[in-house]
């Protein structure tokens, strides 16, 4: 049993996505959420940069007691997980894209994944979707300027709406049938998607394999929060608050702070 917060880093605020499944499943933990905005969008980053950033982010998190790390983003997963897990000794938790199930349940042999160029271009990508390239095809599209446009707040803009129509429409020319999301500012996109897409296309994130996951490590480790009251929830950006403002609940709205991390 530990009443030490659960750490979770995003390059930003697309993280809080995963934050809302954690909360959703294990509402009892203290959480604090770092987006690092400043340095978004990590996507566009060296491997190396990507590392350095990652390992800041877990040392102040590390700093403030945090007993487990979640990695809310895709791109500093696929990159720097394996160093933040040989160098520091708390669990980490890491995000993948959910290819596995899309590619299992497809009909018509053909799926998306609409990620960064940082997570298509990693290794621990194309292990992934190597072992099922024979038998399906696997349409990948960078998502480039997404990131950007929700970390200014155009989640529902006419630019964002442009660049969606592009990117999924070679998808939709292949007539996929899953579009996996392989980034965790995309699920903030789930209108749009919805919008766009065919009525037959189902869409999948990784949010609640991930909070899944992270109680079994918490419960292999004895660290989970056995309390009975609502855990306290700290979120820290180090650009403007407002963007992360708009995407939580209103009540969490006093639990928001700028930080020069
Ligand atoms: C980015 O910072 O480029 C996107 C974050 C992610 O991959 O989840």
């Amino acid at each position: 049993m530990s009443t030490k917060p659960i750490g979770i880093f995003d390059s930003g605020v697309g993280g809080t996505s995963i934050w809302n499944e954690l909360h959703l499943r294990l509402p009892h933990e203290n959480t604090i959420y770092l987006a690092d905005s400043k340095n978004s969008p990590y996507g566009t980053k060296t491997q190396q940069e990507i590392i350095e950033l990652s390992i800041k982010n877990s040392e102040y998190l590390i700093s403030k007691d945090c007993k487990l790390i979640v990695v809310a983003c895709n791109t500093a997963t696929t990159n720097a997980i394996k160093v933040l897990r040989e160098r520091f000794d708390i669990p980490f938790i890491g995000i993948e894209p959910a290819i596995k199930p899309a590619a299992l349940n497809t009909k018509t042999k053909a799926i998306g994944i609409l990620a960064t160029r940082g997570t298509l271009s990693s290794e621990l990508f194309h292990q992934t979707t190597d072992l099922y390239n024979d038998k399906i095809r696997v349409i990948e599209q960078e998502g480039e300027g997404i990131v950007q446009l929700i970390e200014s707040g155009k989640l529902d803009s006419t630019e964002m709406t442009a660049l969606l129509k592009l990117y999924l429409q070679p998808m939709i020319d292949a007539n996929i049938d899953y579009l996996v999301l392989g980034c965790t500012h995309y699920p903030y996109l789930l209108p749009q998607f919805l919008e766009l897409l065919p009525a037959h296309v189902k869409i999948i994130d990784s949010g609640r394999a991930v909070a899944k996951q992270t109680e079994l490590v918490l419960k292999e480790n004895d660290l989970l929060n056995n309390s009975m009251t609502k855990g306290k929830s700290q979120f820290h950006t180090n650009a403007s608050t407002e963007v992360i403002t708009q995407l939580l609940e209103e009540k969490y709205k006093d639990q928001i702070s700028y930080l020069d991390f």
